[in-house]
């Protein structure tokens, strides 16, 4: 029968307890929301929803075509201009996700013949990048310079390392001076996927590359997601203007694929100038992270020190992260739930993400409901 196989790789994730499903969010929901990515609370903020409004009606309801056509609107430039300014770099390209954007840098930097050196807690957008690559492909140690020092040692050709600059499972920071330095050892470029340090980290959340000084250096090159901070959908790569110009060129998933919609675009932009304008919600998820940490771990939990606004909370077992997720789902809280294959270490978490616009009082709520339904 066609498609057999499909119920017997079925039965095996039910067997291994780990089914996936999907959930529909009603638009009032009363659940306390520590799964969202939406870290400085602007996704509803009627600034960010205007923006999204203005930029349908002025744009429509969609970009038209595919950004080398039709898709680029005055709105996609301004953005583009802004967004490079304000993280520190010369230019920008947005793309339809933040996926899109990765396997746009990672395929498009790794020629044929080059050496492409890959963090092991790399997410799943830049492992895919790097699955499309022409180039070849070395997984190494988890936030390790001197592993890729190690790999880049006798490459002859282009090379670049990729990696997360806050690891989207446990939280963690890459060691961004150490892993420029190893790279400019070696006349490789450095990709960092920044997804979870705009808003977050750097000078009023100019992201973690601008925090550790590598911003705008002629061989780094950034990628983001609209879709976190930032409160909308979409995706950009941030670098010097050759590097964006020649993505223009060759990177197969800008050229064929249709523009961000201007909605996304007006929402992105209107979140972007809130946060010029009020800096100081960038340290605030910070510190509501490190909040939850240390609340967490009073009570006895097993959390990883968050050096962002991910909180990853150990679970015994994927069955049992399942239910632990279900539990506090049942008392009202919502937690992200990470198992395998999701998780490449075959460990099971609870992974809780920190708002700006959460109180002290629904910091203390969640931790007491994860306590009381812990396995
Ligand atoms: C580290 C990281 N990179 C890239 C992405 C993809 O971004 P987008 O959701 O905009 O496609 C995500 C999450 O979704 C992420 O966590």
């Amino acid at each position: 029968m066609a498609f057999g196989w499909i119920d017997e790789q079925a039965e095996l994730r039910r067997r291994a307890g780990l089914v996936r499903i999907l959930r529909p969010r009603a638009a009032g929901t009363p659940l306390l929301d520590l799964a969202s990515n939406d870290y400085l609370g602007l996704a509803r903020h009627p600034e960010v929803t205007e923006g999204a409004a203005r930029a349908a009606r002025t744009w429509g309801g969609g970009a038209t075509g595919s950004r080398l056509v039709t898709g680029t609107t005055e709105l996609h430039t301004e953005l583009e201009r802004e967004l490079a300014g304000f993280c520190g770099f010369e230019a920008a390209l947005v793309f339809s996700s933040g996926y899109a954007a990765n396997l746009a840098a990672v395929t498009a930097l790794a020629p044929h013949g080059s050496l492409i050196v890959s963090d092991a807690g790399n997410h799943a957008s830049l492992i895919d990048g790097c699955r499309l690559a022409r180039g070849t492909t070395q997984v190494v140690a988890h936030s390790d310079p001197d592993a890729v020092r190690q790999a880049l040692v006798g490459h002859d050709g282009p090379a670049v390392a990729v990696s997360d600059t806050v690891f989207s499972v446990d939280g963690d920071a890459a060691p961004l001076t150490g892993l420029a330095e190893a790279c400019r050892e070696h006349g490789a470029g450095l990709v960092l996927d920044d997804a979870h340090g705009l808003g977050v980290l750097g000078d009023g959340g100019r992201g973690a590359p601008h925090a550790a000084g590598v911003a705008g250096a002629e061989d780094v090159v950034v990628t983001v997601t609209l879709s976190k901070s930032l409160g909308s959908q979409g995706g950009a790569v941030l670098g010097p203007a050759r590097v964006i110009e020649h993505l223009v060129n060759a990177a197969r998933t800008f050229i064929f694929d249709t523009g961000l919609a201007p909605a996304a675009a007006g929402a992105a932009l209107a979140a972007l100038r809130l946060l010029r304008r009020e800096p100081a919600r960038a340290a605030r998820a910070g510190a509501v992270a490190r909040e939850l940490y240390d609340r967490l771990t009073a009570a006895g939990l097993e959390a990883v020190p968050p050096d962002a606004a991910v909180v990853s909370v150990r679970a015994p077992s994927p069955e049992q992260a399942v239910r632990w997720a279900a539990d506090c789902r049942a008392a009202g809280l919502s937690v992200g739930c990470f198992r395998p294959p999701s998780v490449p270490d075959g460990i099971s978490r609870l992974r809780l993400t920190a708002r700006t616009d959460l109180s002290g009082a629904e910091i203390e709520r969640a931790v007491r409901v994860i306590g009381e339904t812990r396995p």
